[in-house]
Parts: C-alpha cells; structure tokens; sequence
C-alpha cells in the first residue's frame, strides 16, 4: 500500500481479523417465493461458461436484433457485449410493459411536504410523458442520438422520465446529483460537451424549498469560461404553472419544460434502435485526480446487468413495490431505482427529502401507506435512523421480504438492528458491493440461496469471480482471511466501456496494475482492479475494507481528496492541502481537512470559513470538510511528499507509527495538540 495516500484502509484494520458474527437463515417464506433458488446458477455462471451465461440476462430484455457475439474481446480492455445486437432502453422499460401492466404503477413519487398528495405515475401514463420530453428534446432542442445532456435534478418523476425520453433518442444523458454546487455542474457539463442543461426550479430538502435554477446560471457561466456553451436550459418546475425561484429565466436560453411541453401533446416518438455497445449515459465519479471521471456506460450490456441483478439478487417481481431510498444522481439510482426496476416493470419508489425529516418515522410511514416489499438504502442511512428513532419501525404496519444495504460495510451491531428492528426479523439482507464503474452489483449473497453474515458482502454474484492480489501481484491464497486488493478476474456486461474522453485513465485506473500481458487479448490476462481492499473469508465471503486509493466514502458517497484539496487551493493564502478520512458514527468516515498557509500568514477563522466555503462552492455541501485545520507545516517525506498516512492516523486518534524518517517529525505533535 502506497505510503502517502489517503487511503480508508490503514494497516491497523489489515492486521486485525473482525470477529465472524453468526450466520443468518433466510426465511422460508422468502425462499418459497424466491426468483433464484437454484443452486445450480453458480455451475451455469461458472468461469467455463463464460461468456455465454449473460444470455440469461440478455433474454430478460426484448431486443430489435439478436447479438451475434456475445463478447469481443479484441480491444482489451474495452470489452463489446452483445455484438449486432440491437435494442432500446426506453422501450424496455416502458413500451413493452403496456400490454400486460399499463395500469400499473411504475412510480410512487412522494414529495417532502406529508400534506403534499402521492402522486401514482401509471406505465401507460409514463409511455405519454416519456414520449412528450422525447418530441421536445428532438424537435425543440434539435437533439439526437449520441449528443450529451446534462440533467442537474432533484428526486422528482420529471428525472426519470427525462432520462427514459434521453434514452428513446439515443442521447447520452449524464445526471449530476442535485446537491453538487453550479461550478461541479459546470466541470461535468464541459467535460461531456453537453448540448443542454436540463434543472429543476426548485426542490424540498428539510422542511425548505432550495432555490436550484441558480446553479444552472452559475453552471451556464461557467462552462461557457471553459469554452462549453449550452444552448438551452430546461427547467422543469417544482409545482407545474408556478415558477418557484428567485432566478430569472434568461431570454431565448431558459425555457420552462411543462410550457413547451404542451406543444408536444399527444405525441408519439419511435424509440431508436440502438447499437448494443451505444452509451446509455455518463456518470461522473471522484477518482485520484481533481477532476470527476465520466463513466460511460452502454445500452445492452448495462441494461441486461442490472435487470439480471434486480431479477435475481433483489428479487423483484413484476407485483412487488420497490423502493431504493438512494439518489437518482448516483450509480444506485440510475440502476436500481431507474433502469432495472422498470425493466422488470416493477413499481419503483421515488421520494423527495431526507429520511429523519420530519422525523425517523417517515421511512416507514412511507413503507406503510405504499405497501413497500422491498426496500434499499445505505448503512448512513440506517446508523442515522436507529440513532434518531430507535423504536420508529414497530410503530408502522409495513412487511419488507427483502432488504439491501450498499455503499460501504455496515457494522453488525447496524446490520442486527436493520433486521431485528427495521426488518422485524421477516426480511432477507443483501449486503452488495460495487462501484459507480461497474454498472451493477459485484458482491453479494444470492438472498434464497446463501445465509447472512452481518458486516460480509458475500461472495461474488452469479458470473462474477473475484481474486485478491497482494501489492506485487501473487495472488493471496482463497479464503485465507488475509487482507490485499480485490479484483475481478472476467469482464460482465454491466461494467463500464470507458472514461468518457479518456481511454487511456481507464486502461492505466482499472487494468495496469495486475495485467498479465498488455498484448494479450485474452481477457484472462486483464483482472479488472477496483481499487479496494478486501479479504475473504474461510467460508468465501468478501469483506469489503475500503477504498486504497485518494478517494473517500463519506455517507456511501465517494469523494477525490484532490477534488477537495483543489477546492481550497484556491483559497489565496493556502499553501498546501491534504486530505485525510476520519471515521464518523453516523457517516462511517468524513473528509478532514488539513492546510498550510503562504510564508508569514497567520491562521484566522476567516481563511477557515473561506477554505470551507471554497470546496461547498467548487463541490457541494456533502464535500464540507469535517474540520479544516492550518497547521504550520505538513509531515513531510524527505522527498518532500506529504506523508497523509500521518495526518490520517492523527485524524482518527491512532498511533502514527514510526515517524523518526520524516523531514519534519516535530511537527506531528504539534499537529496532534491543534487538533484537540
Ligand atoms: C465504493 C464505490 C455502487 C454502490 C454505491 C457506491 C464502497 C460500495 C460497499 C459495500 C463495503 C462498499 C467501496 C467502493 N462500497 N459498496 N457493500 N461494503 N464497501 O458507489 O460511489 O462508486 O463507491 O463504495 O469502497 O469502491 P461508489
């Protein structure tokens, strides 16, 4: 492990073996009625029947054209899934369910506002809206297959339609989680070249109703700075018929969606036939430099992953109501809110706010009025939900079967009270690892078939075969409980194609580090690196330990330190930044932040709220350091590189180790004092 990084697993975590809670039974009420109880899937998924297995999820799709090759392997590694196939997302998840469930829910939208009614969009009324937004994106906007949009909204229904009307036409949409500030929006709407900006005026998060437009105008201005300049504004509004921010509409480039729309009544729009390996859309993540990554992801391959996954590994049925409390601005919601619920034309939950507000009853008063089965969300959510309201769940009469948690590892003290408490002892827990790249999930338990293990991800999911690699390559023996860095050893449809504009950060990110041979086209030789830290156990469980490289996972949420450490560096008397994760009880670990300051400056509480400001401006309030310290120098190698292993030990209480090499070792205890 590379010395300097701000990685989340320290050695202390490496050394130490967690205890192995006791297994947990599905029920057999669960297993009766299960979409995968066949033992045999892991004998039809195996290495020997690769690739061909994914025909089972592909046959989940309707598709134009049959693929002709499975996979292509002759670029490595940018594997093409389902070649010649040809198929659309939207009509997958949308036109082809009107003949047996056009009324039925596709989604359950619930606004924060408890006085504010559900509102209950049917499949057939979806089939209308999506079929509108396409007729105004390709005959008001000019927009066609393979431009980018850029969506920039909140948790409403307008989101997902928009992305389905993006997806009829073959646009590339790439959503930007609504907390993201203006100027992040801007850097992801310049990186993809966007055509349009598409917003929402206004949205309800903890009891208020945030003014959004304005980011739009600062993420017009500047993209437009960086030579990227939008040709229009969407806005779709909050309440339809009121304009719900302060910001003024700008003449001839910002244009109200529902006004335009009802020009496009009634219309109909034929879904594009899509290529298999044509993008679907992008997703920006934080990597180990100062700019987000788009993960470009495609139509066949992606779509036939994630319903593959919701059929099998969170056991949606077509009669189930489904909710995923994640954001749609993340890889969870595009894939297990959006594409692979519907999909499966399942009814998927859609809500707006927070889940303690007004207080931790609202989950499951939300559960109760909508009859939700399956339910989704991340250990942040629970830890905060058993802190605030313990005894909340008992008060509600709701029956979840299915329960999932993802993001980062979940205590088991977290996970006994999900499934005693939230759970009511009724429901299965799937523990799912992956990442923004992957499409969908890579670890879990398969819930019918393999008992629990709270604080395990699992083993790997039908066709996907995990391998742990030391630091030079040898791989650590199978369930020896020791400690190195996860890899997957096959390709799968779901996983990304690229990073937008920047094939050679994929192949240098994601496949350097442990291929083979770089000739090869063999995929054999090309184990995909996810950059984590990881053991199995005896038993073939995964324990996911965290990210091993400049990325941190704060709320389930990943963050670049340098991202955040460019951020204040803009701050003109800052000299230096580093970035280090704390360990936090409800966030499971937040970003700490430490600076220098110029020759001869002297620390003062406005440099810190200016520092602090800078990153929510540059990034978003979810980046908002947990603290902000100046220090007087930073523990430097003789090299001169900051050692954040130090600043990450002092962070989290922990013993530094030996720091009698450093250039500067005095100044660990100095720091150490400041901190407290
Ligand atoms: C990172 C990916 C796609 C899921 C949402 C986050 C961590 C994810 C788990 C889990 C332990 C987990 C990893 C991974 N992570 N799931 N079940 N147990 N850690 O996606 O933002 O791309 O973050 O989240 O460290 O690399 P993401």
């Amino acid at each position: 492990m590379s010395q300097d990084r701000a990685t989340e697993v320290s050695e202390a975590e490496i050394a130490v073996h967690w205890q192995e809670e006791d297994y947990v039974k599905p029920p057999e009420k669960f297993i009766a009625q299960a979409n995968l109880t066949d033992q045999t899937v892991f004998e039809r998924f195996s290495l020997k029947k690769f690739p061909n297995c994914f025909k089972e999820y592909a046959d989940l799709l309707d598709w134009y054209k049959p693929w002709d090759v499975t996979l292509d392997t002759s670029n490595p590694p940018f594997w093409k899934w389902f070649i010649g196939g040809r198929l659309n997302a939207s009509y997958n998840c949308v036109d082809r369910h009107l003949a047996k469930h056009k009324n039925k829910t596709a989604i359950h939208f619930v606004p924060e506002p408890e006085h504010e009614a559900i509102q209950h969009v049917t499949y057939q009324e979806l089939y209308v809206r999506v079929n509108e937004v396409s007729a105004l994106l390709r005959d008001f906007c000019g927009l066609k297959k393979g431009d980018r949009v850029t969506l920039h909204m909140p948790m409403v229904p307008e989101l997902p339609i928009t992305m389905l009307a993006c997806a009829r036409l073959g646009i590339i949409h790439s959503q930007v989680f609504s907390g993201f500030s203006g100027k992040a929006t801007a850097d992801r709407v310049v990186d993809s070249e966007s055509r349009a900006l598409i917003t929402m005026d206004a949205y309800y998060r903890g009891g208020q109703l945030l003014d959004h437009k304005e980011k739009a105008d600062i993420a017009f201005t500047e993209a437009k700075k960086d030579g990227v300049t939008l040709e229009k504004v969407l806005v779709w509004q909050r309440y339809p018929g009121r304009y719900s921010s302060k910001t003024p509409l700008v003449e001839g480039r910002d244009f109200i969606m529902n006004e335009v729309l009802s020009g496009y009544r009634h219309r109909r729009i034929d879904p594009v036939e899509m290529p298999a390996e044509d993008p679907l859309f992008l997703m920006y993540t934080s990597g180990t430099t100062g700019k987000p990554k788009g993960c470009q992801h495609s139509t066949g391959g992606y779509l036939a992953y994630v319903a593959g996954t919701s059929k099998y590994i969170q056991d949606i049925h077509p009669e189930d109501v489904y909710w995923c409390m994640a954001d749609i601005g993340w890889i969870t919601g595009h894939s297990y809110i959006v594409y692979g619920p519907l999909a499966l034309a399942a009814s998927s939950v859609v809500y707006e706010g927070l889940p303690t507000h007004p207080d931790a009853g609202r989950p499951w008063r939300i559960a109760q009025e909508l009859d939700v089965n399956i339910f989704h969300t991340s250990p942040t959510a629970i830890r905060a939900l058993r802190r605030a309201g313990p005894d909340e769940p008992a008060k509600y009469h709701y029956h979840f079967k299915h329960m999932t948690t993802v993001g980062e590892p979940i205590e088991p003290a977290v996970w006994r009270w999900y499934h005693d408490v939230v759970g009511k002892g009724e429901a299965v827990i799937v523990d799912t690892w992956w990442q923004t790249e992957n499409g969908g999930f890579l670890c879990s338990t398969v819930p019918a078939i393999h008992p629990m293990k709270p604080g395990s991800a699992g083993p790997g999911v039908p066709g996907i075969h995990p391998i742990i690699y030391d630091e030079d390559g040898n791989e650590i023996p199978p369930r020896s409980g020791r400690a190195g860095n996860i890899c997957i050893q096959n390709p799968w449809p779901g996983t990304f194609q690229t990073i937008w504009k920047n094939p050679d950060r994929y192949v240098e990110q994601y496949y350097a580090k442990y291929c083979k041979n770089r000739k090869s086209r063999d995929w054999r030789d090309w184990p995909y690196f996810a950059n984590d830290g990881a053991l199995q156990a005896a038993d073939g469980y995964y324990r996911i330990l965290g990210r091993i490289d400049d990325v941190i996972n704060v709320a389930g949420h990943r963050l670049g330190t340098k991202e955040i450490e460019s951020a204040s560096l803009l701050v003109e008397e800052v000299a230096e930044a580093a970035v280090v994760p704390a360990r936090d009880e409800i966030k499971g670990r937040v970003p700490d932040l430490y600076v220098s300051l110029k020759p001869g400056l002297a620390p003062s509480e406005d440099i810190r709220k200016r520092v602090e400001d800078a990153v929510i401006r540059e990034i978003g309030p979810i980046a908002r350091p947990r603290r902000v310290v100046m220090v007087p120098d930073m523990p430097k190698t003789r090299s001169g590189k900051i050692m954040r292993r130090v600043l990450r030990a002092i962070s989290n209480d922990e013993d530094a180790g030996d720091v009698s090499t450093l250039a500067n070792p005095e100044v660990v205890d100095e720091i150490r004092r400041m901190k407290v």
